[in-house]
């Protein structure tokens, strides 16, 4: 039995949330589940948009499946990431049947530093203009460099690629790749290189078949992940995982799309993968392929799948449908 923390949130990630309940219900794993509130619509009859109650809760359960929050975002889902030290921000780029992915059998994962880097917040005015300041040590360079490497070995990948720009920001980035290739000695069995962000930026469209696991910084994670998510086929489609030494947390990386919101026209897949991506933390790899084939299915049958996709289901429609196939397992 594993306690989950579950905070729906505004507009479609309540949607979608219930979509997903729906389909674990049919997962041969036993969760109690701990709803909690946060985001816009708490915000608007509590004052505020994360109540520290919420916070424990995610503190006290194994994992935490977060929808989406609208406005309050920030407020919400960059602080749960804080309180909760997770470090680690997993973006699978994953190709899927019957999506408007732009390649056929893409499967790597971006693991980027969720801590440190640019994203600190440490901006100033000067008579100029402003300077931000980027942070790189080594203790968070190799922890998510271990995490790379970790997870590498664990899910059978062969190579664990560090991005940076070490040419140009040679004390960060070379602070970032040397810890990298510290971290590397340790596991030998894997092969291990590195490019230039711009680079990477190119062969994402070129050739992305060349990456297995890439181990990337903040700002550059942000934004090759959304050039990720660009290549499999939109937001509709896209999860995430956000992980500490002690728990992690599950969501789409879409919003709470206020055009959806009421209608029944999410498509819950992103949220579906990202308790895939949950079973997998939890090491019930079995009931996520599980589930994940199941998802696979009716993406590529076409036919029961929301409007996105092509088709004219509705969110809890598709929902049942993925269901029907996992538990049929036909
Ligand atoms: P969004 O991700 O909510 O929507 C962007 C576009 O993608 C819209 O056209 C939307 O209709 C479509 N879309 C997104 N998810 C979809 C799904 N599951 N099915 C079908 N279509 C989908 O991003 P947007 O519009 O920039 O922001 C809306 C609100 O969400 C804002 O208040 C923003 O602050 C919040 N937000 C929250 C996030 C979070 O909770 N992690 C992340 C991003 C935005
Ligand atoms: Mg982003």
């Amino acid at each position: 039995m594993y306690k989950i923390s579950v905070i729906p949130g505004d507009g479609i990630g309540k949607e979608v949330m219930e979509a997903t309940l729906h389909v674990l219900e049919a997962v041969n794993v036993d969760f109690e589940y701990v709803f909690a509130d946060a985001g816009d619509e708490y915000a608007e009859v509590s004052g505020i948009p994360l109540p520290q109650e919420t916070i424990d809760i995610v503190k006290d359960s194994q994992s935490c499946l977060f929808g989406a929050a609208g406005e309050s975002a920030a407020d919400v889902i960059v602080k749960l990431r804080q309180e909760l030290d997770l470090y680690v921000n997993l973006r699978p780029v994953k190709s899927y049947p019957g999506t408007k992915s732009l390649f056929d059998n893409l499967d790597f994962v971006i693991v980027r530093e969720n801590t440190e880097g640019m994203y600190i917040g440490l901006e100033e005015d000067t008579e100029e203009g402003a300077i931000a300041t980027r942070v790189t040590t080594r203790k968070a360079s190799e922890r998510i460099s271990r995490f790379g490497f970790e997870y590498a070995q664990k899910t059978g990948r062969k190579t664990v690629t560090a991005v940076h720009k070490a040419n140009v920001l040679k004390k960060t980035d070379g602070v970032f790749k040397e810890s990298f290739y510290k971290v590397a000695e340790e596991f030998p069995e894997l092969e291990s290189n590195d490019f230039y962000v711009d680079a990477t930026a190119m062969y994402f469209i070129t050739k992305p078949e060349m990456f297995d696991v890439v181990v990337t910084s903040n700002l550059f994670g942000d934004i090759l992940s959304d050039l990720g998510a660009g290549l499999v086929g939109g937001l509709g489609l896209i999860p995430s995982a956000n992980i500490g030494d002690n728990q992690g947390l599950f969501e789409p990386v879409h919003g709470s799309a206020p055009r959806h919101a009421g209608k029944g026209t999410a498509n819950p897949a992103a949220m579906m993968l990202s308790a895939v991506m949950m079973l997998d933390y939890l090491d019930e790899t079995e009931e996520a392929r599980r589930m994940e084939n199941a998802l696979v299915k009716v993406l590529a049958a076409g036919k029961v799948v929301t409007q996105d996709l092509g088709g004219s289901a509705s969110t809890m429609e598709m929902a049942a449908e993925v269901r029907r196939v996992l538990e049929e397992g036909e």
